[in-house]
């Protein structure tokens, strides 16, 4: 199991004080279920491991933005890794601090700009040189000072999937290497920006140190450089990116050992007192969360047996699109059933719909079963794709289910849309 708040006990598979089986019947399915002690837990870890380092976790809420896990992380501390108002606007929306807020992301429309600076936030992460050029037009409009940080592309391999791989040369994110000093050297004579950091991300479900800490050199020579030309930061960011365990064969970083050795790296070359920054996502929220589901039907073929169940790539796509393994277990485990191995399906109308292959399972139709390690990139990707209402969010703490999203229902599908004529 993901955490120690997901085990068997008798055969019922819990979440903290409370059966899943039982929540599933409850509130329906598809569902998610988070363990709100799961997540501070994996917050934590970081929290911990820095204590001793002036520093900022900024949890990226492209991850699962649900207002109440943005609460309970900004209650914990947290700040916040944005890459669009909307994400901004939720974390006002949830009493998060706007000034624990960075922004990521190639694209910040100009209206996105002046409401970030409306709200003051901690800093840009600024990608490219036009980009530079608006938020400096927009601050001076606003007559306000941008805080900014350059998102540098140390053409690193992240060794991770391709479509989750971003410091890279090749890839659209961060400033190249080559071009950085230019444009903090630019930055420092426009009126309204001020330079506060550094930045980097390559890559997402990383399970290596090694880029990360290839990634570091890399941003401390420049640090070093910027610091010959009479520029001082105030902050790193290492980005995001820790990998979690989806399956056994998975290895995840050592995270104590990896940020100590970041750490380390910044008093060798005498920056102890910059503040780390992080922009975790997937290693905060994924291991909280588990998606239920229903067996609807049991379809054997000449090739394969398919479990059809009523969740699908609309509810989580990590399979489709990344063909992600994801794990899938029983919500009450039959010993006395024979398994069988299943394609574990949903009723979408693609073939990419799947969401396990090649799995063994002993299920009756009826039966539920739970996607484990659900809690990143599940809710957040999933769409009404095939009109299907996205499920409701329930965040578990001990023995109480909060409902902390209602199930959409089938008429707010359509509740912008409108009719060409008249009835
Ligand atoms: N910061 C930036 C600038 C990012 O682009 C991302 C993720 C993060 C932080 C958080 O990364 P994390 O700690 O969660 O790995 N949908 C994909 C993952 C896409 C990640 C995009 N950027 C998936 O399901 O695997």
């Amino acid at each position: 199991m993901p955490c120690s708040q997901y085990r068997y006990e008798n055969d019922e598979l819990m979440c903290e004080s409370l059966s899943l089986s039982a929540l599933a019947k409850q509130f329906g399915t598809p569902l998610y279920v988070y363990s709100k002690s799961a997540i501070l837990d994996a917050f934590n870890v970081y929290q911990t491991i820095l204590r001793d380092t002036p520093h900022m976790v900024c949890y990226a809420l492209k991850a699962n933005a649900n207002l109440a896990i943005i609460e309970l992380l900004a209650q914990a501390g947290a700040g916040f890794d944005i890459v669009s108002g909307g994400e901004l606007a939720r974390v006002l929306a949830a009493g998060g601090n706007p000034q624990k807020v960075i922004y990521s992301g190639v694209g910040k429309t100009a209206k996105e700009i002046a409401f970030a600076l409306e709200h003051d936030i901690h800093c840009f992460n600024v990608e490219s040189i036009p980009e530079l050029d608006r938020i400096q037009e927009v601050a001076a409009g606003m007559g306000k000072v941008a805080p900014i940080s350059v998102r540098i592309n140390p053409n690193v391999d992240a060794k991770t999937h391709p479509y989750i791989s971003t410091g890279l040369k090749n890839n659209k994110f961060g400033v190249a290497y080559d071009d950085c000093v230019a444009l903090y050297q630019k930055a420092r004579t426009l009126p309204n920006i001020k330079i506060t950091g550094i930045d980097c991300h390559i890559g997402s479900q990383i399970t290596q140190a090694s880029p990360y800490l290839d990634a570091a050199d890399k941003i401390l020579d420049l640090v070093e450089k910027l610091q010959a030309e009479g520029i001082e930061l105030e902050h790193i960011d290492f980005g995001g990116g820790i990998g979690v365990r989806y399956e056994e064969s998975d290895t995840p970083i050592d995270m104590q050992h990896l940020i100590l050795a970041l750490k380390d790296k910044l008093h060798a070359r005498g920056f102890g007192h910059l503040t780390m920054v992080f922009e975790p996502g997937r290693s905060i929220i994924a291991n909280s969360g588990c998606l239920l589901m229903q067996t609807q039907y049991i379809k054997q073929t000449e090739v394969k047996n398919f479990l059809i169940t009523d969740a699908s790539m609309a509810e989580m796509a990590r399979p489709a699109l990344y063909e992600a393994w994801m794990p899938i277990y029983e919500t009450t485990k039959h010993a006395d059933r024979p398994s069988q191995i299943y394609e574990v399906v949903g009723p979408v109308c693609e073939s990419s719909d799947w969401l396990g292959k090649e799995r063994p399972l002993a299920v009756e139709v009826g039966d539920y079963l739970a996607m484990m390690v659900a809690g990143a990139y599940g809710m957040s990707m999933a769409s009404n794709y095939n009109a299907r209402p996205r499920p409701a969010e329930i965040m578990i703490d001990n023995e109480t289910a909060h409902v902390i999203r209602e199930r959409e229902t089938i008429e707010s599908l359509w509740s912008n849309e409108h009719l060409l004529l008249k009835r």
